[in-house]
Parts: structure tokens; C-alpha cells; sequence
């Protein structure tokens, strides 16, 4: 109904990755275990240990991003490569890696964006509770002025945790053996709140130039039908997967719906004195969002069957007990790996955030998976993703110009990587890894064709 806005000048076009997805070298130089090099099959698929090897191919795959003319990298510290134990002493080559990778960034008019934690937690502060003992809280804050201190006058944009949604609603890739209970991972939740806070003032004081955000996988949940009990069901599984982290960060509250379901399933955490004081003041200059899909759902049935299982994954459920159901939208099409495709369903979500919250906003995710081939050419002709992007970087436009302020847009991945249940059997990159699951080959990197398209529209500052 108006016309479209371009991008803003100086948009930041990246492309994301994390450290143990994409690193390897995951016992080199130092480095100590997450919980990630712990998993077992099914979910150690991969060999983490190599993954996409860029601990060793760094300066060639910088290169590759200044060839595409990236503006804007994000990547992960891995917290075990900084502190071995997560919280003893400092490792000086894990610091050396990442400031040479920051300088090599800056060098190619690349602005680093960096997550501090992406899923891979020290094992050591694992065995001891890990995010249920409040002991990982100051280990954190001890990494966050590490990272400050040590990078604070290079790189701006900082991102706290990644997807601490995920983490609670998905404990499994997280947690090499028992998964934690709901109430357990609602203290942890409760915990990452106040690391996360404590890093964002410690930032605010130790960068002047800083600006730091929470990167939550956020998505607009539709009601099934207009029946005002799915309505209801939608709202209260949007506040428990997405508001409840979004409000704590900006407005430094539990948010209300949420607040009565943890107290009717008893699922309450300890909140301690200062905590949301704390809480309150680390407020966040930016907001990350990582989108993939919008999920559908209806009230639930409460006959018991809603908590069931769903595609046989233990920890995805069909719904949960009085409060939705999963439903399937006709409307949409799905990723070889069921992932509903849904564009719009982006902007609708740019906007939802943007109108509670008033802050700029910065994809941080974004991609379509898919078990890419190589053709007799020898080439990678990922045209799918190029039309998934399409669609995606179109409804970002029509977001800005409804008035949503976003900042950049890092597709999920500048480079093929171990995907969190598929490993090298679904891949995401711009660039190919030569690999495969259990064969490492040269692990040469090759351009797939979204590559050179996505050079295109970062030269032309957005689509044609
Ligand atoms: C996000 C994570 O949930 O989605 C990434 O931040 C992950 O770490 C990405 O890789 C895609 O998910 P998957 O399961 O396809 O790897």
C-alpha cells in the first residue's frame, strides 16, 4: 500500500556462523571442552572436532568474504577456547585467534558481530550444574570483560547469548546426557537473564562505542483458525517462546502470561535479591533476531496427548497441556527438512518486535537448509536458495518501509557448518565445504552460485 523504501545506506549485508559449527580444532592450542565436543549419537552426528576447519582455513575464508564483499561478519567466541575451564585462567592463543581474525575482518572494511555464547557452554561448568548454579553467572561476566577488555575497541556490535529460547524449549543439543527438567531449565533461564544483564552493563561500561543485544530465535505463531481458542493458544505460546525473553531484555520484567504459567505448572525460579535490578539495567541498545519459520497452532486438546513426541525427536512436542497444539498451515511450503517456508511471515514477525519495542532491529539469522550437491560441472547451483533469499530479502524491504528499523541482515551461513541434528547433510552456506559426514576429503572451500548472487545485491545495496 506505499512504496517501497530502499535499504538504508549503510546496511550491514553479512552472514553469520558459530565457533564449534564452524571451527574445529576443538582440543588445539589450548582450547578447553564444551558441551558440544560431549555429544553422543544421535545428536554427535558430525565430527565436531574438524567441522568446516576454519580454525586453520581463517584468513582464507576472510578472504573469500571480502571477495563477496561482505559488510558485515557474525561470528561466535568460543568461551572454552578464551577459558578452558570457563572460568580459571585465561589462554592466550584462544585470545590471539579471534583478535587476528577481528583484525583480519577490519582490515577488509568487514564490521565484526560478535555472539559471546552460542550453545557451547564450557564442559567444566557443565559438570558443576552449568546455567543452575549461579556460579556460571560471574564466570560469565569474568569472560564478558575478557572479551571487552581485550576487543572492546574494535568491535561494536555485540551480541550476549544466542537463542536462550532455543536452549530452554530444546534442551537436548545442549545437554550431553539427562536433560534437564522444566524447572530446572526455567532456573537456568532465569540465570542466563542475569548473566546476560551483567554483561550488558559491564559493556556499556567498559566500550564506550559498544552496542550489545540478545539474539533470541523469534517467530510469530499463527492461530490455526480464527476460533478465539486458538487465538488465545497462539498468544500464550508467542509470550512463552518469544515475549518472555524480548520483554526481559528491553523492559526488564517477566512478562505476565508467562509469569502465570511458570507459577500454574510450578515451574518458578529462584530470583534472588538484586536480580532484577540488575536486570533492569542492562538494557540492550540493538535486538538480534534470528528468523527461520512461523509455527501454527491450535488449542490444545488436554487429553493427554498434547506433550506427545513429535516426528520421533524426544524433545519436540506436538504442543503442551492447556496451552497449544501444533497445527499444519496449507498456505505454506516446507524445506526439504520440513521447515515451513514463510517470507511474509518474517515481516510480520520485524514488525510485532519492533512495535513492542521501539529498538533498531538486526537479523541475525536467516537461511535455508538443504542437502546441496555438486553437478557434473562441478559447481554448486543452490538456485533454491537464492529464491528462498529472494523472498526473505524482498519482505525485509517491505518491513523497513512499513517503518521497522533494521540495521542489517546476516544470512545463516557465510560457510557450509555442522548443523545443530544434520550435519554435512544439510547445509546452509554461501560457500561449499568440501566434505562430507564422515569423509573430511581437502575440505576445500568452493563458491556456490547464491555466493555470486548475494555479491550482486550487496553491491547493489539490495534485490533488482
Ligand atoms: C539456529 C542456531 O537455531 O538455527 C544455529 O542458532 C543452527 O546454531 C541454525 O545451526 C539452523 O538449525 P539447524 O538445526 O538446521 O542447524
Amino acid at each position: 500500500y506505499h512504496k517501497l523504501k530502499p535499504f538504508p545506506e549503510n546496511f550491514l549485508w553479512g552472514a553469520s556462523t558459530s565457533a564449534y559449527q564452524v571451527e574445529g580444532a576443538y582440543q588445539e592450542d589450548g582450547k578447553g571442552l564444551s558441551v558440544q565436543d560431549m555429544h553422543e549419537p544421535p545428536h554427535g552426528i558430525t565430527d565436531f572436532k574438524v567441522a568446516s576447519d576454519h580454525y586453520h582455513h581463517m584468513l582464507e575464508d576472510v578472504k573469500l568474504m571480502a571477495e563477496m564483499g561482505l559488510k558485515a561478519y557474525r561470528f561466535s567466541i568460543a568461551w572454552s577456547r578464551i577459558l578452558p575451564d570457563g572460568d580459571g585462567e585465561i589462554n592466550q592463543k584462544g585470545i590471539d585467534f579471534y583478535q587476528d581474525l577481528i583484525n583480519a575482518l577490519i582490515a577488509n572494511h568487514i564490521e565484526p558481530i560478535v555472539t559471546m555464547y552460542h550453545f557451547d557452554l564450557p564442559y567444566e561448568l557443565h559438570k558443576q550444574g552449568g546455567w543452575c548454579n549461579r556460579k556460571t553467572i560471574d564466570a560469565f561476566e569474568k569472560y564478558a570483560r575478557i572479551l571487552f577488555e581485550n576487543y572492546g575497541d574494535k568491535v561494536k556490535y555485540w551480541l550476549t547469548i544466542n537463542e536462550q529460547n532455543v536452549m530452554i524449549n530444546h534442551p537436548n543439543a545442549m545437554n550431553p546426557g539427562r536433560i534437564p527438567s522444566k524447572k530446572e531449565l526455567y532456573q537456568q533461564c532465569h540465570n542466563m537473564f542475569v548473566a546476560a544483564a551483567k554483561a550488558t552493563v559491564l559493556c556499556h561500561e567498559l566500550c564506550p562505542n559498544g552496542k550489545i543485544g540478545p539474539a533470541p530465535n523469534i517467530t510469530a505463531i499463527y492461530p490455526e483458525k480464527c476460533n478465539p481458542a486458538d487465538v488465545i493458544a497462539a498468544d500464550n505460546w508467542e509470550s512463552i517462546r518469544c515475549w518472555l525473553y524480548l520483554d526481559m531484555a528491553v523492559y526488564g520484567r517477566y512478562n505476565t502470561l508467562v509469569w502465570s504459567y511458570l507459577e500454574e505448572k510450578g515451574y518458578t525460579p529462584i530470583i534472588e535479591e538484586g536480580d532484577m535490578e540488575i536486570i533492569q539495567q542492562g538494557k540492550p541498545d540493538f535486538l538480534g533476531v534470528n528468523y527461520y519459520a512461523t509455527a501454527t497452532v491450535c488449542e490444545a486438546k488436554n487429553d493427554g496427548t498434547d506433550c506427545q513426541p513429535r516426528n520421533g525427536d524426544q524433545q519436540v512436542m506436538i504442543g503442551e497441556e492447556g496451552v497449544y497444539r501444533a497445527a499444519v498451515n496449507h498456505y505454506l511450503e516446507e524445506t526439504q527438512f520440513g521447515w515451513m517456508i514463510d517470507s511474509i511471515g518474517m515481516r510480520v514477525t520485524l514488525r510485532r518486535i519492533y512495535d513492542r519495542y521501539h529498538l533498531p532491529l538486526l537479523i541475525t539469522e536467516n537461511g535455508l537448509g538443504a542437502k546441496d550437491e555438486m553437478s557434473e560441472d562441478g559447481k554448486i547451483h543452490d538456485a533454491y536458495r537464492i529464491d528462498y533469499l529472494i523472498r526473505h530479502f524482498h519482505q525485509a524491504q517491505l518491513a523497513i518501509s512499513d517503518g521497522v528499523d533494521l540495521i542489517g541482515y546476516c544470512p545463516w551461513a557465510f560457510i557450509d557448518l555442522v548443523s545443530t541434528h544434520q550435519g554435512y547433510g544439510k547445509r546452509y552456506g554461501f560457500v561449499y565445504v568440501d566434505r562430507e559426514e564422515q569423509d573430511l576429503k581437502e575440505l576445500k572451500r568452493m563458491k556456490k552460485d547464491s555466493f555470486y548472487w548475494y555479491q550482486q545485491v550487496i553491491k547493489q545495496n539490495g534485490l533488482d
